[in-house]
């Protein structure tokens, strides 16, 4: 059984770890080298969508039922901001409730943990309701940037203190805000949303001009929730969003569907695995969330989308992923937002194909959950990849070939960045080893043992 799932390394020692347990994930694990990957899973829900029917879901009137919604910490967080803040949210089997109310000023500071939309879209929401509240999270959320978000609401009229420029964060009662005409200085889906969501309770029509577009996931849930918003091309790559404020929203059923973001490393963990054939059911596919998957098409991946349909105004289908050999390929830049989340996989992918990958536009990965672009080239360093990086760009040199591995790889507290490197220790020739694993469950609860199930090699050391 053994040697049949190593056909490419040295015959491993079963140990108590490894038969076929998952580990619990609470510290650091191993990935050792990977046999055939196969199976049929279903990812977790969209986190992006996850927060945002949990939120919509505390604005509206009535009841909103959600399906699939991602039981991670980050949108658990969200889940407890709302309670303080007058809603109801809670499980009955497998939905979960929702009941909007007319928010209130909570006593205590919101606390997001991990959770950069949470807290980001929360201001906004916050900010449009007209209550005071106070914003706070984990050490990493306290390290990046919320003036993005406060200055747009500022010029809203809302009334906030930060602490130079970070968390945390005061918003005060302010007695109705002022429509906007604005353009995006960041491509941002959080920054975008919590200036919707202000919007929503301003007076007067809100522009906002979104050079490149980046994901849409408010805008479309928004409008299922009944209300009204225009969006109209600005002749070249991006859109300008207009919505009037005075709007309600309206209770709606969402089914969530599954998470490209967390899909993305079963599916590349099969692409680079000889013999692998794996299927996730239910991803979401909207093409502003599809950047990774056209660039491992463009590298040679056999995947396809299959079973397409329409779940809640969003498309989604089963992605098939099978061993590929894979070429190294030039990222545009353009396609940065849609793929903000995937370069950490990228990267790790990249390594074992054959000849250079450049990825540029990639500015946004030093203020994520960590410093993602530091954190990527190290990792591979330590696996012996031949990668060199700028301040926005990436390089990696992949030899078409397993690459060493064999090292111990710092996650700096980011999911990410902690499933990546589990991946890449699957491809390499020597275990690759995370200092800690409890941070994958912010957006993916089940990742080791949903891995384990297909047949990759996770010990805890
Ligand atoms: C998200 C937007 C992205 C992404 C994050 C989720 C969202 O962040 O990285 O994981 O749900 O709106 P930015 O909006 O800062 O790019």
């Amino acid at each position: 059984m053994v040697d049949v799932r190593w056909p490419r390394g040295p015959k491993r020692e079963m140990t108590a770890a490894n038969k076929n347990q998952p580990c619990s994930g609470d510290g650091p694990v191993r990935a050792c080298q990977n046999g055939p990957l196969s199976g049929v899973v279903s990812a977790p829900g969209d986190k992006s969508i996850s927060q945002r029917a949990i939120i919509f879901g505390a604005l509206s009137i009535g009841i909103t039922a959600i399906r699939g919604l991602l039981e991670g910490e980050d949108v658990m967080r969200t889940a407890a901001a709302m309670r303080a803040l007058g809603a109801a949210v809670e499980r009955d089997g497998e939905i979960w409730q929702v009941t909007g109310a007319r928010w209130r000023s909570p006593e205590k500071a919101l606390f997001f943990g991990n959770s950069g939309t949470g807290v980001r879209l929360v201001m906004g929401a916050v900010a449009g309701a007209g209550v005071a509240a106070s914003f706070d999270g984990d050490q990493s959320l306290r390290s990046r940037p919320m003036g993005r978000v406060l200055e747009p609401l500022r010029m809203m009229g809302v009334n906030a203190d930060d602490t130079g420029g970070r968390l945390p964060v005061r918003i005060g009662k302010n007695d109705g805000l002022v429509a906007i005409n604005v353009k995006l200085a960041t491509p941002s889906a959080q920054v975008k949303s919590a200036i919707l969501l202000a919007a929503l309770r301003a007076n007067g029509m809100t522009r906002i001009h979104e050079p490149i577009l980046c994901r849409d996931h408010t805008e479309r849930m928004l409008v299922a929730f009944g209300v009204k918003l225009q969006t109209e091309s600005d002749g070249a790559e991006g859109r300008f969003i207009e919505i009037g404020g005075g709007q309600d929203l309206s209770a709606c059923d969402v089914t969530v569907p599954g998470d490209p973001s967390s899909a993305a490393f079963v599916i590349a963990a099969a692409v680079m695995t000889p013999n692998s054939d794996v299927t996730v059911k239910n991803v979401l596919i909207n093409p502003l969330r599809a950047g990774f998957y056209e660039t491992l098409r463009e590298m040679g991946a056999d995947i396809s989308f299959e079973n397409r349909r329409e779940q809640n105004g969003e498309p989604v289908a089963d992605i098939r992923a099978r061993h590929s050999l894979l070429s190294g390929v030039e990222v545009p830049a353009i396609r940065a937002p849609s793929m903000i989340d995937e370069y950490p996989i990228l990267s790790v992918v990249a390594s074992v194909a054959n000849g250079e990958t450049l990825m540029s536009g990639l500015e946004e990965l030093r203020v994520k959950e960590s410093d993602r672009l530091a954190a990527i080239e190290a990792g591979l360093v330590a696996c012996g990849v031949d990668v060199a990086s700028g301040e926005d760009w990436l390089r990696i040199r992949g030899g078409g070939a397993a690459p060493k591995g064999g090292a111990r790889v710092k996650t700096h507290h980011d999911h990410r960045i902690a499933m990546s490197f589990l991946v890449m220790g699957g491809a390499c020739e020597k275990p690759v080893e995370i200092d800690d694993a409890s941070m994958i469950a912010t957006s993916f609860p089940g990742f080791l043992s949903l891995m384990t199930s297909l047949g990759a090699a996770l010990e805890t050391p």
